[in-house]
């Protein structure tokens, strides 16, 4: 680390700066060069992430009997004609090098109970056994380890409590060039913004669905490095894509916990209040169609039914064989009165993750020269218009190691990043008013799910982008006016987000993968991206 000077607000000048430190952020970091100077900043804990939360596992071609070919046409079929097929046969290709980097780093992966291969699991839309997991808390196994071993890197600088306002760039300081400089970070500990600034700059900041009511994510998945990248310039696709989970708990007391898929994997089928299955009636797949027909047919059946939740039941498996393969849900389940080996469990759908993202290439590079993107943030092509399950840690793996080889090999011709000014606090003061922003932040949650959600129509997104509009009108307000705090940040980054959202809604004429208007039930013949581009930016990196 290099410290420019004592005096507030600090700043610091590093190789490789990474905002977010989950999978993705860490596979960054930990495949860079050791002699480069690598900071990692993460909002709160350095395990704060979605990755933490990640429950059924990695998808990779690690057994005999399957192949690259199923994968990457499982991927493609689950995609609803989205995907782009050279991402992913990069993804697919890449997968088992990356599964092999996680077990040589130290993560203890579940193996068979009879002998000593890895146990893989089933989920929704995969032909074949597929999913790699440590029980189910594979997210759990994954971030500890690589934060671990980061920790012990003396070239990496982890600093939680930091959250990323703004990216700054060439064009922002009227510089010539269209290049990414760094980024004024929030330091949480004195709230006061610092200058980073690096010759590379990799956002690694997860998904955005803190947009809605209801969703499995952690707090801090407020897309806020998809917002940042989307002011500085970047281009953004597919946003109206977002991934509703089909089961997660529901009680009044569990917020957000998630019940994988991988439940219906061994054998948890869908069932009524009256008991009754139902999936069948949907797809000849039932309980193991893709993730948006599952939550599509739940909320459908929800609503016919008037019913506030439908259960998942797996109580017919052996007690033993569900407490070994799913120990965390089991005793959660249980910490509510719930005992999953004799009864069901009530689910609901809930927003999960985000398909859309910056767009970036084979090497995770942006619109941006020096700025890469890696994880949720990301679009690739790979998700296409729903993603299959547990690609997603696959692909912040694949798309790490490829940016951090992308780095590496240009490091050496990349000069250090130009001075910067520090952030400017002269005209502004400390709120008053913080209930404008906890009232804006559940009035746009609220909209987002009844207007934006699993059904949309015309009308009900029109009423969306005029509340939007209003509400992003006073959150600029809001923010040329007082001091930032993360809830100003988060809030308005979510504003933008929902922006994209519903414009990108709004554009997609037909119901494709998990955009079902009523408006246009059908498919249009040509399968294309929603591609937005900033106003203002529009340079393509070379
Ligand atoms: P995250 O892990 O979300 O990390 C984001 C990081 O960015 C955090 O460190 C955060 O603090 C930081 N950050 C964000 N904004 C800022 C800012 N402004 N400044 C500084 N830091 C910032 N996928 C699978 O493939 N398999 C699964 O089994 C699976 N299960 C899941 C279960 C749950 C409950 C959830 C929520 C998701 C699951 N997913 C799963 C999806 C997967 O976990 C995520 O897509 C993946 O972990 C995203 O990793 P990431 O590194 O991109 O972001
Ligand atoms: C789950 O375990 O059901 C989540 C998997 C995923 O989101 O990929």
């Amino acid at each position: 680390m290099a410290r420019d000077n004592d005096s507030m607000p600090q700043s610091y000048e590093y190789d490789v700066l990474i905002i977010g430190s989950g999978a993705a952020g860490l596979t960054v970091a930990l495949n860079l060069p050791e002699h480069l100077r690598v900071c990692v900043v993460s909002k709160a804990d350095i395990s704060s992430g979605a990755t933490l939360w990640a429950q059924g596992g990695i998808a990779a071609v690690l057994d005999a009997t399957d192949s690259v070919e199923n994968h990457i046409q499982d991927t493609l079929n689950a995609g609803g004609g989205l995907c782009h097929e050279d991402a992913v046969r990069f993804t697919v290709e890449h997968g088992k090098e990356a599964i092999d980097w996680l077990i040589e780093s130290g993560v203890d992966f579940t193996r068979q109970e009879d002998n000593d291969q890895y146990h893989l699991t089933r989920e929704g839309g995969h032909s074949h056994r597929r999913i790699i997991h440590a029980a189910d808390a594979t997210g759990q196994a994954v971030s500890t380890t690589l934060a671990s071993q980061a920790a012990a890197r003396p070239n990496i600088e982890l600093k939680s409590g930091r959250v990323a306002v703004d990216l700054i760039t060439n064009r922002k300081l009227s510089l010539p060039g269209n290049r990414c400089i760094g980024a004024y970070v929030l330091n949480l500990e004195d709230n006061h913004v610092e200058l980073f600034r690096a010759r590379f700059t990799v956002v690694a900041t997860g998904g955005a669905s803190k947009a809605y009511r209801y969703t499995t994510n952690p707090d801090g998945a407020s897309g806020d490095g998809i917002a940042m990248a989307w002011r500085a310039g970047c281009r953004v696709a597919n946003m109206e894509f977002n991934q509703f989970h089909p089961t997660c708990l529901y009680h009044p007391h569990a917020k957000s916990f998630l019940i994988t898929e991988a439940v219906r994997g061994e054998g948890g089928v869908l069932r009524l209040p009256d008991g009754s299955r139902f999936m069948d009636r949907f797809d000849d797949r039932a309980e193991l169609a893709p993730r948006d027909i599952v939550a599509r047919a739940i909320d459908h059946e929800m609503k016919r039914l008037g019913a506030d939740h439908l259960l998942l039941d797996i109580s017919h498996k052996p007690a033993d064989f569900i407490k070994h393969h799913f120990p965390t849900i089991y005793e959660k389940c249980l910490s509510f009165g719930i005992d999953i080996t004799k009864s069901p469990i009530p689910v609901v759908p809930a927003a999960h993750y985000t398909c859309g993202g910056v767009i970036s290439d084979e090497r995770a590079r942006t619109d941006i020269n020096q700025l890469y993107v890696v994880g949720e943030a990301a679009f690739t092509g790979l998700h296409g218009a729903n993603r299959m399950a547990s690609n997603s840690l696959l692909e912040c793996l694949v798309y790490g190691r490829a940016a951090a080889q992308d780095i590496a090999r240009r490091e050496a011709d990349i000069p250090p990043a130009p001075s910067a000014p520090g952030w400017d606090e002269s005209q502004v003061r400390d709120s008053d008013e913080d209930v404008i922003i906890s009232h804006n932040w559940d009035e746009l949650r609220h909209f987002m799910w009844d207007y934006v959600g699993i059904v949309r129509t015309t009308k009900r997104l029109q009423r969306a982008k005029h509340r939007v509009d209003l509400l992003s009108g006073e959150i600029s307000e809001f923010y040329s006016n007082y001091r930032v705090t993360n809830d100003l940040i988060e809030l308005r980054n979510l504003v933008t987000i929902s922006d994209l959202i519903i414009c990108s809604a709004l554009q997609r004429k037909e119901s494709r993968g998990l955009h079902y208007t009523l408006d246009y039930p059908g498919l249009q013949n040509e399968a294309r991206d929603t591609v937005l581009v900033p106003t203002t930016y529009r340079t393509l990196s070379p």
